[in-house]
C-alpha cells in the first residue's frame, strides 16, 4: 500500500501548555513521519476558511475564537493507513469519551479546547494539506 498523507494541527491549548514535543513524539512512536511542519497564529479568516463546513453549527463562533487564541503548530504526516492511525492516536473529538492512552485523553482540556485535529477522509486530508502547504513545502 503506498503511505497516505494526513493533515494535523496542535492546537492553542497544547502550544499555551508546551506540549508539542509530547504530541509530535505520540505520532511519531505510531510510526506516522513529519513530512511538512509550521507554527502559526491563525487569522480570523483562515480558521473560519479552514473550519467553514461548520459555519452553521452552535459551536463555530467559539471554535474560530478558539482557534486564533494562540499559536498553533500545523504538520502533514504520512505513513500506512496515515488518515486513521492519526485518528486513533488522537481519540474521539470529545476527550471524555476518547480511550485511555489517547491525545484528546490525556491533553484535551474539554471539547473545543481538545489539543488536536486530525484529517477525517482521503478527500478532506488533500484538501485540509493543499490549505496550509504548498508541494514544495512537503519533502518525505
Ligand atoms: P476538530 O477535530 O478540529 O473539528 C471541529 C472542532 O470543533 C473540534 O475538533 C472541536 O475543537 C470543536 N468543537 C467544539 N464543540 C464541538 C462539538 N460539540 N462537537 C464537535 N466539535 C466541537
Amino acid at each position: 500500500m503506498a503511505p497516505e498523507r494526513t493533515l494535523s494541527i496542535i492546537k492553542p491549548d497544547a502550544t499555551r501548555r508546551n506540549l508539542t514535543g509530547e504530541i509530535l513524539s505520540r505520532f511519531e512512536k505510531a510510526g506516522l513521519r513529519v513530512v511538512a511542519q509550521k507554527r502559526l497564529l491563525l487569522s480570523r479568516p483562515q480558521a473560519e476558511a479552514f473550519y467553514a463546513v461548520h459555519r452553521q453549527r452552535p459551536f463555530f463562533a467559539g471554535l474560530v475564537n478558539f482557534m486564533t487564541s494562540g499559536p498553533v503548530v500545523i504538520q502533514v504526516l504520512e505513513g500506512e493507513g496515515a488518515i486513521s492511525k492519526n485518528r486513533e492516536v488522537m481519540g474521539a473529538t470529545d476527550p471524555q469519551k476518547a480511550a485511555p492512552g489517547t491525545i484528546r485523553r490525556d491533553f484535551a482540556e474539554n471539547i473545543e479546547a481538545n489539543s488536536v485535529h486530525g484529517s477525517d477522509g482521503p478527500d478532506t486530508a488533500a484538501e485540509e494539506i493543499r490549505f496550509f502547504f504548498s508541494t514544495m513545502e512537503i519533502t518525505g
